[in-house]
């Protein structure tokens, strides 16, 4: 293990940074994952790769950059939740809440019955998530439309209900590109802007949201989408 973990310091040494690099490294001395994979995206904030663990299972990891990232605007958004409201604007200490928010806010969405990634771990700027796919990852829906669109379209609209009425949370990023078409069912991602309903902007983020959602399943040809209805009806 330690010849292993060597040669993985030497080759990971180019991409990462030390700090990045130690929490790595803790995550798989915790069992997280083994080695990392391959790169899946390389978002505004983000990095995101697949893992292998032990057990040979796939697992991703979500890397927010500490340098390359845009802290002003996380801040801007964080500060007007609630739970947040003692942040100071510090750099890395925002990085970190705004990955534990990411944390938080998918296990709340679990357990309000969304379906999302299960969060498996979360250190500092690093997130272990459940790896939505089979042999091949799963699609962002922008990609893959599925074949039922109302049946698909009605259980995003049940989700974003459930959200905000059970969760008590609002996305906030909502759109074909943070939902992934996981056999013909709608899987929510990228929740690290959600926040809770009581937020100052929560109806407009929830208004956003759903016309993000109609917007694209009209281009797919659905008909009498009724932006306002849908809305009354969450906030019903
Ligand atoms: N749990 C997951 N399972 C499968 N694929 C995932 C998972 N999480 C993320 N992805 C893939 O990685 C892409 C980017 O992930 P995500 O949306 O969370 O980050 P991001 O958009 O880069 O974040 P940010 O907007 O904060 O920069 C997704 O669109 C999806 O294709
Ligand atoms: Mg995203």
């Amino acid at each position: 293990m330690a010849h292993k973990s060597k040669e993985i310091w030497k080759v990971w040494g180019n991409v990462f940074d030390n700090y990045t690099l130690r929490n790595l490294f803790k995550l798989i001395s915790q069992g997280h994952f083994e080695k990392l994979q391959s790169p899946i995206s390389v978002g505004k904030e983000a990095n995101i790769f697949t893992a292998e663990t032990k057990e040979k299972k796939k697992v991703i990891v979500k890397i927010y950059r500490l340098e390359s990232c845009n802290f002003n605007k996380m801040y801007d958004y964080i500060k007007l939740d609630q739970r947040y409201q003692y942040l100071k604007k510090h750099r890395r200490r925002i990085i970190f809440a705004w990955t534990q928010r990411e944390y938080r806010n998918l296990l709340k969405a679990r357990e309000a019955g969304v379906r999302v990634p299960l969060p498996l771990a979360v250190l500092d700027h690093i997130l272990v998530l459940e790896y939505i796919g089979d042999d091949y990852i799963a699609l962002q829906l922008k990609n893959n439309p599925p074949e039922n669109l109302k049946e698909f379209f009605d259980k995003i609209i049940e989700y974003i209900e459930l959200l905000w009425k059970k969760a008590k949370l609002v996305h906030g990023d909502l759109s074909a590109f943070n939902i992934l078409n996981y056999d013909g069912n709608p899987v929510f991602i990228d929740f690290s802007q959600a926040t809770e309903v009581r937020t100052s902007n929560a109806n407009e983020l929830l208004e956003r949201d759903i016309k993000n959602v109609c917007v694209f399943f009209r281009k797919q040809g659905m008909k009498n989408l009724d932006e306002e209805k849908i809305k009354e009806r969450i906030l019903s």
